[in-house]
């Protein structure tokens, strides 16, 4: 019986470990080709190894699928090229690339080094952008187009107290992916973002008891779906996928407008903007000083 994405060819960064790992093996079970692309690091970027893209290219083999390992930086421009030429040059063609590669670097904002911010943007913001840009190469001059499928975070609209390294790079690649679906629309690609939580390495570091939780086995699904072509309309979405929960984010907008004759003074603003437009509060704001009062009690504390 033919599989959800019979031959398709799909890379999956970060597909050694995690919430990748999962992608990939649902991906091949479901009867895609596979590149794995992961450069085996350590939770922080550092320690690079073949041994763990390798390891899901035999699992997926020993299971009867077809997959390829190619252990390289997707933060460099050649990374990103290796993970779409390794795809074209064992298949012909690239159909998905998934983009789900990340570190976390975490740090108070003042004491957060010039590296910490620049290693989290670039595996993130540009490791997304690598693979996008070699891949959407491809697929606007091949048959069938292409799905692009980028990691975000609920952090990219909500804000993160010790993450602003990564809460700008999931920022920066909703962005992405909006642009992409834009820009690709007349070729036939489409692109669209997970923002997951799931139990990894990565969400173990997170000093708080999370509200959702998951396995990275019910993020894969969501993957799966927007790779295929029943999802062929769907594109320039972001969408929560945690345990049982599949949820789509707003698309943000202006909400309210106030005008003035000729040019807005400060002190006119100052009047005028308590009444009519107003401030809309972060959501997490009051949930801070909460968390901060049950660290400050000893308690593990709940977002
Ligand atoms: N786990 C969660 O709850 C959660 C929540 C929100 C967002 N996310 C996002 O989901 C994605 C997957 O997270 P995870 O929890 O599975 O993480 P993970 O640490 O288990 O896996 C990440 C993989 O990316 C690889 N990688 C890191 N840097 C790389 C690079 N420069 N080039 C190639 N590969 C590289 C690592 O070797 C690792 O195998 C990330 O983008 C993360 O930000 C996860």
């Amino acid at each position: 019986m033919a599989g959800y994405l019979q031959d398709k060819v799909v890379a999956i960064t970060g597909g050694g470990r995690g919430i990748g790992r999962a992608t990939a093996l649902l991906c091949a079970a479901e009867g895609a080709r596979i590149v794995i692309a992961d450069y085996g690091v350590a939770m922080d970027g550092t320690e690079p190894t073949s041994a763990v893209a390798d390891e899901v290219v035999a699992e997926i083999v020993d299971a009867g699928g077809e997959a390829v390992a190619v252990a390289v930086d997707v933060g460099s421009m050649d990374g990103g090229e290796a993970v779409v030429s390794s795809a074209v040059d064992t298949w012909g063609r690239i159909d998905g690339a998934v983009c789900v590669a990340g570190i976390l670097r975490e740090r108070m904002l003042f004491n957060m080094t010039e590296d910490e911010f620049d290693d989290v943007i670039r595996v993130h913001l540009k490791g997304t952008f690598t693979v996008f840009r070699a891949a959407s190469a491809v697929m606007r001059k091949q048959e069938g187009g292409g799905s692009l499928v980028a990691f975000t975070s609920g952090v990219f609209a909500l804000g993160s107290t010790s993450q602003a390294n990564y809460a700008a790079a999931k920022g920066g690649i909703t962005s992405l992916v909006y642009s992409a679906a834009l820009g690709l629309d007349r070729y036939g690609v489409r692109a669209n973002a997970v923002a997951p939580v799931a139990r990894t390495r990565m969400s173990a570091n997170v000093p708080t008891e999370l509200a959702e939780n998951g396995d990275p086995e019910d993020v894969a699904p969501m993957v799966a779906y927007l790779l295929s072509d029943a999802a062929a309309d769907v594109t320039g979405q972001v969408y929560t996928a945690v345990g049982n929960k599949i949820a789509v984010w707003s698309q943000p907008r202006e909400e309210r407008a106030m005008w003035t004759e000729g040019r807005w003074t400060p002190q006119a603003i100052e009047v005028c903007l308590p009444g009519q437009i107003g401030v809309n509060r972060l959501p997490l704001l009051d949930k801070v000083k909460e968390m901060r009062a049950a660290a400050a009690a000893g308690e593990r504390p709940n977002t």
